[in-house]
């Protein structure tokens, strides 16, 4: 709109007219949005509404919502592979079994399908330590609550699920006073300040692809709302990929051409079928891209995350480049390689601890 609004101008009476008038009408219509139209918005109940029918702006997230539901619905009622639920419930299960007062009874509207869907999907996976999770987690579940037909019916799939492979493991709630108390503050800041934005690296040399699944592992030890980790992590190592999607982020002016390799964040909202939970993909995945820029700082990689606005055209062009699917996109980006030597970094001096805190 603006280009347009622009060009129209500079048609009419050239470059430093079209400027001039560009500006006045930009200052005009913040006044008259400041002034009038949103202390209106803000005040009168229903205007909202009336205020987006005319903007497009939330187009693009509501479109995903609904490909999210979607795809959240056919999950369930189809009883395929959802192991987002499957991750949650265990979770709720494993809370309620290390509450100080534990009732006897608990997880009634949910436990039968839980035991249903981890049926399903441990007859699609082989064994890994998710999987047990879920195991260990319903034997004991089954194990310490009282007969209720609904938990009796649960308890009745899972006991006549196939034996699987004996393994020492256990994955249950544990006692706090079993881990390891070392006081690390001193190293922890040493490696947050150390971890710069890094834009300059060398094409010379790559990190080695352990090193980055070792650095992702650990990002994905981030806390996420209900266990469910609403993203993965794209690794684009090859140069041709790399090259493409670090021209499409915006904000790699100037140094586009020196970064060998970037990780997609990329954000999944089919976790939740709430439009409360919207926002989980946002907060979880950028949880877990913090560890992650500092596992790779921990091994010297630099990395600088990349900035993914909201836009229809780029969304396009990184949904095709990377096959995404209509409830997936980046949430950042995130270039990472040897930093070249002697390039420089940028202070960006923080905000002070009394504009960063207030107590209560
Ligand atoms: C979500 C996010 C997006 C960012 N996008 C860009 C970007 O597009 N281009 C860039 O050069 N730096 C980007 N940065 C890096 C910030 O400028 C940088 O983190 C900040 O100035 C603090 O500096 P430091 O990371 O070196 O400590 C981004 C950082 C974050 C967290």
């Amino acid at each position: 709109m603006r280009l347009i609004i622009k060009k129209l101008l500079n048609l009419i009476g050239g470059d430093h007219f079209s400027e001039k008038i560009y500006i006045r009408f930009f200052q005009l219509k913040e006044s008259i949005q400041y002034q009038f139209l949103y202390p209106l918005i803000l005040n009168i109940p229903g205007l909202k509404t009336i205020y987006f029918i005319f903007s497009k702006a939330f187009n693009y997230e509501v479109a995903m919502f609904i490909a999210a539901r979607k795809d959240y619905i056919y999950k369930k009622n189809n009883n395929t592979e959802n192991l987002f639920l499957l991750r949650r419930n265990i979770h709720r299960i494993e809370k309620g079994l290390l509450m100080k007062n534990r009732r006897s009874i608990f997880a009634l509207d949910y436990i039968e399908d839980t035991t249903i869907l981890y049926k399903k999907i441990i007859s699609l996976n082989s064994q890994n330590d998710q999987l047990n999770w879920a195991h260990d987690i319903l034997e004991k579940y089954f194990s310490v609550t009282d007969s209720h037909p609904t938990i009796d019916k649960a308890k009745n799939i899972f006991t006549n699920i196939e034996n699987r492979a004996s393994r020492q493991v256990e994955f249950t709630p544990y006692s706090l006073s079993n881990e390891n108390k070392d006081n690390s503050f001193e190293e922890f800041k040493k490696l947050a300040h150390k971890r710069k934005s890094v834009r300059f690296f060398t094409n010379e040399q790559l990190p080695e692809r352990s090193l980055i699944d070792k650095a992702i592992t650990v990002a994905g030890l981030a806390p996420s709302s209900c266990n469910r980790q609403p993203f993965m992590f794209r690794v684009i190592d090859d140069p041709q990929l790399a090259k493409k999607t670090s021209n499409l982020a915006g904000g790699t002016t100037g140094f586009a051409d020196h970064i060998p390799a970037i990780i997609a964040v990329i954000g999944q909202m089919n976790v939740s079928p709430s439009i409360g939970d919207r926002h989980l993909m946002y907060i979880d995945a950028s949880l877990a891209s913090m560890n992650l820029m500092l596992a790779l700082e921990s091994m010297n990689i630099g990395s600088c995350p990349l900035n993914w606005p909201e836009d229809k055209t780029k969304d396009k062009q990184m949904a095709e480049l990377l096959s995404l699917q209509k409830f997936e996109r980046p949430i950042m980006l995130i270039a990472y390689g040897y930093p070249e030597k002697n390039s420089m970094l940028a202070c960006s001096v923080r905000k002070p601890l009394e504009q960063l805190r207030q107590y209560n």
